[in-house]
């Protein structure tokens, strides 16, 4: 089977920067472009952070300026989590990278043309601009086959207790996703949460050797650090499941759902209001991811950073 062709939507974002690593080397997808946006760090870091971790890994793929906050909000941030440069300190070379003269949403809709109807989005941050996308391009639903988001949660939240940080940080964003008629599967903390990996699984990434899996181990230091605090002995790796589940689901246990998004309440604003077997039947216009088989997905994980 061929590659499938996608974009990866981010915000890097320490999790964000595992999913780069992942993504390079998984042979089921041939990443065709990076956009960027605003989420755990203001866009300029996030820029900064996405041509960094391209150029640290020889990768040459296109960078795409998005959002510089969401659709009608106050940008938030989670700088206390992913460190004031969002990359835990960590300033990545730059020697030859610059962002492409096109903004993300333009560019997403371009790609989905040349790709005529098989281009995926896998979208790690808040999803400004694939909604900004949405408004702008009337045929843009018809053009891409399906989006994988990291957001969300059919339970509780990590931003508040009702709101998952993606959703949370732009829901209209989010709501104009959900309703746009391409199927999104939802990989969101009631899988991602259960993807953990522990402090001596990191040391064993570390001990392959690579300068790559070197900084796996190193980047996220600082998170365990604070999920420790919250009485949690590792890191739930929310990105990079995202980007595996894309690439191969079978480690994966979804189901079809109708999920819409809290936009007016005042404690539930962001909330992923999933219907899995109300009496309300919610057209299913997607799927939520609720269970991960954890040591595959760490043995996976060994695999793709033992190619470094
Ligand atoms: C999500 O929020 C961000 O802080 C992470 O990069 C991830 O995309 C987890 O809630
Ligand atoms: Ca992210």
């Amino acid at each position: 089977m061929s590659p499938i062709p996608v974009i990866l939507d981010c915000d890097p974002g320490v999790d964000d920067a595992i999913a780069f690593l992942l993504a390079k080397q998984l042979p089921q997808l041939n990443v065709l472009a990076i956009t960027s946006v605003a989420g755990n760090v203001s866009l300029e870091h996030t820029n900064y952070n996405a041509l960094g971790l391209l150029e640290f890994l020889d990768w040459d793929i296109p960078v795409y300026r998005g959002a510089a906050g969401p659709v009608f909000r106050k940008r938030v941030e989670a700088a206390e989590v992913h460190g004031s440069n969002g990359m835990a300190g960590y300033d990545l070379p730059h020697a030859r990278s610059e962002v492409e003269g096109v903004n993300a949403w333009d560019a997403i809709h371009q790609y989905a043309l040349e790709q005529q109807g098989a281009l995926e989005i896998i979208a790690i941050g808040p999803l400004t601009n694939l909604a900004l996308a949405f408004l702008k391009f009337p045929d843009l639903p018809q053009l891409i086959k399906r989006i994988v988001i990291m957001g969300g949660s059919s339970d509780a939240g990590n931003a508040t207790p009702a709101a998952e940080f993606n959703i949370y940080a732009d829901p209209e964003a989010a709501d104009i996703v959900f309703c746009s008629g391409v199927p999104v599967h939802m990989c969101g903390l009631d899988m991602t949460m259960k993807a953990l990996m522990t402090p001596d699984e990191l040391n064993q990434v570390a001990a392959l050797g690579s300068k790559q899996a070197v900084f796996f181990r190193d980047v996220v230091q600082d998170i365990v650090r604070f999920m420790s605090r919250l009485g949690i002995t590792g890191i739930n790796m929310h990105d990079p499941a995202a980007v595996l589940y894309a690439a191969d689901d079978s480690i994966f246990t979804a189901y079809p759902a109708g999920i819409r998004v809290e936009t007016k309440g005042t404690i539930t604003q962001g909330k992923t209001v999933t219907d899995l077997f109300s009496d309300a039947k919610w057209q299913k216009n997607g799927f939520v991811a609720m269970d991960i088989d954890r040591e595959a997905f760490v043995e996976k994980v060994f695999e793709l950073m033992s190619k470094y």
